[in-house]
């Protein structure tokens, strides 16, 4: 935890260290609530550590996310290649196994999807993914503290709000997004 704390306080910028030390502590609440197995704190680990390690690779130099994916035999979508910042999840999973050791699939794709989310994710990727939008020193956005709330009742309709919310940002601020970011709404919403 040390080493890793001290890798990403050296590679991201002082307010996304910040952001990160956030959502591993909002992470870590939510894993308590959700915790499939109760007799031990496995879950709440590995949430601390994918929390920790989710953005690892936010503030590296866009080239340098390429060249690791050409490097590692890491896919990416010609949208990615375009919009390199969609590649920090893929980039940041690769450094949470190479530097830091983690072989736990869950963790890897919390990291991955933390993102665009996808359909089906486990209880973990869902933490990780709702952790990052409510944690303490996000900026204020619409419905935040009805969605923190939720956050902490029902994983699935937190899940719905995030989603909403975003989709709709994006429309309206057009910006580009991810495919995977609509499949993951669809799949949210139209159940
Ligand atoms: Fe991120
Ligand atoms: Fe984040």
């Amino acid at each position: 935890m040390k080493k890793i704390k001290k890798y990403l306080k050296k590679n991201l910028t002082k307010e996304r260290y910040q952001h990160t030390l956030g959502v591993a502590y909002t992470a870590t609440a939510m894993a308590m609530k959700y915790n499939p197995d109760t007799t031990n704190s496995d879950f709440i680990k590995k949430a601390e550590l994918a929390g920790l390690l989710h953005d690892c690779a936010k503030n590296m130099d866009n080239g340098k996310k390429i060249r690791i994916c050409d490097k590692n035999n890491i896919s990416y979508t010609s949208i990615e290649a375009e919009n390199t910042f969609l590649l920090h999840g893929k980039v940041g999973a690769h450094i949470a196994k190479s530097k830091f050791g983690i072989e736990d699939d869950d963790i890897l794709n919390a990291i991955i999807w933390h993102t665009t989310g996808r359909p089906e994710m486990s209880t973990l990727e869902k933490i990780i993914f709702i952790a990052d939008y409510i944690e303490p020193s996000r900026k204020p956005i619409p419905d935040l503290d009805y969605i923190r709330k939720l956050a902490f009742e029902d994983l699935d309709m937190a899940m719905r709000a995030i989603l909403v919310n975003t989709i709709n940002y994006l429309q309206k601020s057009n910006k580009p997004f991810d495919p995977m970011t609509q499949k993951t709404y669809d799949s949210y919403n139209n159940v």
